[in-house]
């Protein structure tokens, strides 16, 4: 009887480990913006070829639009395992104390994509992500959005327009020097607070690719919005080392495949979605949209280009070089 108890012990404990051998392991992707933005669209499409490639040994769940973490939130949920994947904007790590990221919110570092991917696909970038590993954190890769413009209630044509405003910034120092050089007041919120924000004055205008002011419905509560294209917003994709490190190596290779396939997704769809949705703006009839003329450009070059001097010693004298050396 006794030798019976023990075998269907034995039988149950082997049941439930390979009962639990079964379970799929669940990756949380958690991130700020709509579905049908750049990211979004990468996340689903990421979440899509990490469970065809595995074979559903990996369930991704993406949660969009803030609804499981807002912006300083979802970084501590990382930190501490509660979220597996995260894909935040390069300007918000610098609380994390990895300020280096900040470099790319410098007004006019990058003309276009083509230089910014100088950057983000070569050694340079990768060293920026490498500076996350003492944080407990991995860097898969840099995802696009796009290049951010100003956007208000009364019309943008020159820098003194902003003069006095209260604008929304994401949490970057750098974002608040540039801000700061155009004698608006900047106002750091969670990106999932914005609209509201902006509906009820809390603050006057705000910086955005057109996908996000479009997607959060920023537009309707902005009367104006000038195409400076001063800066650019785009997205380090994040996973909690030590659970990357835990993963089974061969699931691990699978999920690189995926990301290396949904990093080249991602920053071959961003433009387009902008351009789709600064039509969709223009459309609406909400927001006047107004394109500088080339001087309007320089004096806001002018304005701003200020601010990469008087942070590079936040940032790093040195990879302010590098990349001013990368981009010559
Ligand atoms: C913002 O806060 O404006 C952006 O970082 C949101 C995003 O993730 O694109």
């Amino acid at each position: 009887m006794k030798a019976m108890k023990i075998l269907v012990a034995s039988m149950l404990a082997a049941c439930s480990t390979w009962a639990a051998a079964q379970q799929p392991i669940v990756i949380k992707f958690s991130h700020v913006v709509a579905n049908d933005t750049p990211k979004g669209l990468a996340a689903e499409y990421f979440k899509k070829k990490a469970e065809d490639y595995t074979k559903g040994r990996v369930k991704v769940e993406v949660y969009a639009n803030s609804t499981l973490y807002k912006d300083k939130e979802e970084m501590e949920a990382l930190q501490l395992g509660a979220v597996q994947m995260l894909a935040p904007s390069l300007a918000k790590f610098g609380p994390l104390g990895v300020k280096e990221f900040e470099m790319f919110d410098l007004p006019y570092i990058f003309d276009n994509y083509d230089q910014l991917h100088k950057i983000t696909q070569g050694p340079i970038g990768q060293s920026i992500l490498a500076k996350l590993e003492p944080k407990g954190i991995r860097g898969l890769g840099y995802w696009d959005n796009g290049f951010k413009s100003f956007s208000a209630n009364t019309p943008i044509k020159q820098p003194s327009d902003l003069k006095g405003k209260k604008m929304r910034i994401q949490s970057s120092k750098v974002l608040e020097a540039q801000m700061r050089a155009l004698g608006s007041l900047p106002q750091v919120l969670p990106f999932s607070e914005v609209y509201q924000a902006l509906q009820t004055g809390v603050v006057d205008g705000t910086e955005n690719p057109i996908s996000n002011l479009y997607t959060q419905k920023m537009f309707e509560v902005q009367k104006h919005l000038a195409m400076t294209e001063h800066g650019y917003l785009g997205y380090a994709v994040i996973v909690n080392k030590k659970f990357w490190d835990g993963l089974p190596p061969d699931v691990r290779e699978q999920l690189d495949k995926a990301m290396n396939e949904s990093t080249a997704f991602a920053n071959r769809i961003a433009k387009h979605q902008n351009d789709q949705d600064l039509e969709k703006v223009k459309k609406s009839g909400k927001t006047a949209v107004y394109n500088l003329t080339p001087a309007e450009r320089e004096a806001f070059k002018k304005a701003l280009l200020p601010v990469h001097k008087e942070m590079a010693s936040r940032i790093g004298p040195d990879l302010l070089q590098a990349v001013n050396a990368e981009l010559a």
